[in-house]
């Protein structure tokens, strides 16, 4: 009897240890931070030694009179070339969110004068790492 108590309390430890099942969320950056996508501000900086999930969103706040946000292939990014995005996402309150939907290099940049003063920002997405693994080894 006392064994199989002991059993039931391993169980119901274990079974503690394991509910609260380690969730992947997305996060979202806010680009600059405190100092927002705005001129002068090294953006190459402010991504290095982060990481980008497939998931995650990145923020852009700034001033939509002056700036906007726009995805551009390798070629215009390096040019800074707002000529041909691939995709806009300016809506207009200069409130942006750029979902990083798949495992790729985004190229972004301000259009609004072709970088303008270094408002380019490249990410590479990666797939989210696995879960740590958290279940309890299964006793028999
Ligand atoms: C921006 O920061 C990166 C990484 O720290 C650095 O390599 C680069 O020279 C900086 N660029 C400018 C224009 O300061
Ligand atoms: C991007 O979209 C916004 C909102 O629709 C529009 O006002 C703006 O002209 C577009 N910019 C470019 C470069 O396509």
């Amino acid at each position: 009897m006392a064994r199989f108590t002991v059993l039931i309390v391993a169980a119901v430890l274990a079974f503690l240890v394991a509910a609260p099942v380690p969730e992947v969320t997305a996060k979202k950056f806010l680009v600059g931070d405190k100092n927002f996508w705005n001129p002068n501000i090294n953006y190459t900086a402010w991504a290095q030694g982060k990481h980008f999930y497939v998931g995650d969103w990145l923020y852009f706040v700034y001033y939509r009179d002056q700036h906007n946000i726009l995805e551009v292939n390798k070629a215009d990014y390096e040019r800074c070339n707002a000529d041909h995005p691939i995709k806009n996402y300016t809506r207009g309150a200069g409130r942006d969110i750029v979902p990083l939907f798949v495992t790729k290099q985004y190229y972004l940049l301000d259009g609004r004068g072709g970088c303008f003063k270094g408002m380019k920002l490249t990410v590479t997405v990666e797939n989210p790492p696995p879960p740590p693994i958290s279940a309890p080894a299964k006793e028999h």
